[in-house]
């Protein structure tokens, strides 16, 4: 059962077995560890290490094993060290003297590292297509509400009208930066570790450009001892993955904002939403608060494995076997997120009535006020000054700046006529601003273009 009994007189303590193993968890990578074995084997042949028969006998005992593992009849126990130990010895048990060859050239240093490169930049191409669904949710969202008016904020206070195709729009930006981080890890990360043995790589004449490329890596790794050491990659995922949670959570913030009794800018969709065991008139937006909530617990991963690689010496060290769970847990979270997330917003109600009003009722026009004074001959300080006093008498009677008699305009400036509506009217004030990204109706058609063809290069639409 053990990979390494023969120097040892006596057997391992239960409670270290247990505490040594990760049976429990890489078992997650079985496929993995097989499509790595399977192409060791082919090179081994290839290279004249091992006879054509014997890489047959192997490889379709390998298949056998990963089917079985996949249908259930092999069932993954737990007294085996790890998914490695576990895959080679079922493959000795089956295949006798044969299957002793496989680990020949090999170490579980280079093959763990192996797998879990090959399990992340799966998971990595995954990720990456939950984001791209979610970015076509979003378009369809902008492409909708481009004439939808609301209240830019800043502060969190009302600062300037826009619309929700707009502020929708940041958001898009941001998830295609994600997207572009994670190719950026991908294409970064794809060498091929195996053939570094366990540091110092071996005398068999290995051809390691083989294995990388039947493994679809870009080239083999080029020092042995960083192959086996290097955990860099799932650093940066992690990082790409807490700021992938980070967006989310920002716009859950949001989204729980918007659904609030007081500003009923959306309603999320009871499929998406809870009730209370006692309050029977709530509905809540949980799924939003949990997405903010995990986000913590994807920060704690890149914590962790930052602090856990901080101080290892070269080359492999246990310390290292800490990676898995938390990567994994990372990712299944994050995957789980962007997916739960992307049928909430695509579900959600849009109160286009609401973010008007609130938009009209917080002066998010009188920038806009301000500047029709200056372009009317007023330096802009003293225009600042002028609808400054304005807005505290609009405060003081309950009335939205375009709510205000031309008399009432006049009162604090002659320079007002009755062109003064049209210029601060929502539409004006929106659809005028049309530099390159702002929220006039013409520079978000043209960022609607860029977005349509963005995701038909993607194959999302
Ligand atoms: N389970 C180990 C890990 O995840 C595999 C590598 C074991 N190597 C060793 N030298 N003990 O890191």
């Amino acid at each position: 059962m053990k990979l390494w009994g023969g120097r040892f007189t006596k057997e391992t303590n239960q409670l270290v077995h247990n505490f040594n193993a990760s049976i429990g968890f890489d078992q997650k990578f079985f496929r993995q560890d097989i499509e790595g074995s399977i192409a060791h084997v082919t090179m081994l042949a290839a290279q004249g290490i091992l006879t054509d028969d014997e890489r047959d006998v192997i490889i379709t005992e390998l298949k056998h094993i990963r089917s079985e593992i996949e249908d259930g009849t092999l069932e993954i126990t737990p007294e085996y060290e790890d998914i490695h130990s576990f895959v080679e010895s079922i493959l000795i048990e089956r295949t006798g003297e044969t299957g002793k060859k496989l680990h020949t050239g090999r170490s579980r240093n280079d093959q763990v590292a192996l797998d879990m490169k090959l399990y992340i930049r799966d998971e990595i191409t995954e990720c990456d297509g939950l984001l791209l669904d979610l970015l076509r949710v979003l378009y369809k969202i902008m492409e909708k509400h481009l004439d939808t008016y609301m209240p830019g904020f800043t502060h969190l206070q009302k600062a300037q009208p826009l619309t929700l195709a707009h502020h929708v729009g940041a958001y898009f930006e941001m998830f295609k930066r994600d997207r572009s981080r994670l190719a950026d890890i991908y294409k970064r990360m794809n060498t091929c570790p195996l053939g570094a043995g366990a540091l110092a790589g071996t005398t068999y004449p290995l051809d390691r450009e083989m294995t990388a490329r039947l493994l679809g890596f870009d080239g083999p790794t080029l020092n042995s001892m960083d192959s086996v050491s290097d955990r860099d990659y799932i650093i940066e995922l992690l990082s790409a993955l807490s700021t992938i949670m980070m967006h989310l959570s920002r716009f859950s913030e949001e989204i729980i904002i918007w659904n609030t009794n007081e500003y009923q800018f959306i309603e999320l969709d009871d499929a998406y939403s809870t009730g209370s065991s006692i309050m029977p008139q709530k509905k809540n937006p949980d799924i939003a608060e949990l997405i903010r909530g995990k986000t913590g617990r994807v920060y704690g991963a890149l914590m962790s494995i930052l602090t856990t690689m901080k101080a290892l010496p070269l080359a492999y060290n246990k310390d290292m076997q800490e990676d898995k769970e938390l990567t994994f847990d990372a990712i299944d979270t994050t995957k789980g997120c962007i997916r739960l997330f992307t049928g909430m917003v695509e579900t959600m109600k849009v109160n286009k009535e609401a973010m008007k009003n609130s938009a009209k009722h917080g002066f998010t026009n009188a920038t806009d006020a301000a500047d029709y004074l200056v372009k009317n001959g007023v330096p802009f300080r003293d225009a600042h000054g002028i609808i400054g006093q304005l807005v505290l008498y609009g405060i003081e009677h309950h009335k939205a700046l375009d709510d205000l008699t031309l008399e009432e305009f006049q009162a604090v400036s002659p320079v007002f006529k009755a062109d003064i509506y049209d210029a601060i009217s929502m539409e004006t004030c929106v659809n005028t601003r049309n530099t390159i990204g702002a929220p006039g109706r013409e520079a978000m058609e043209k960022v609607l273009e860029n977005h349509q063809d963005y995701l038909k290069n993607a194959g999302a639409l």
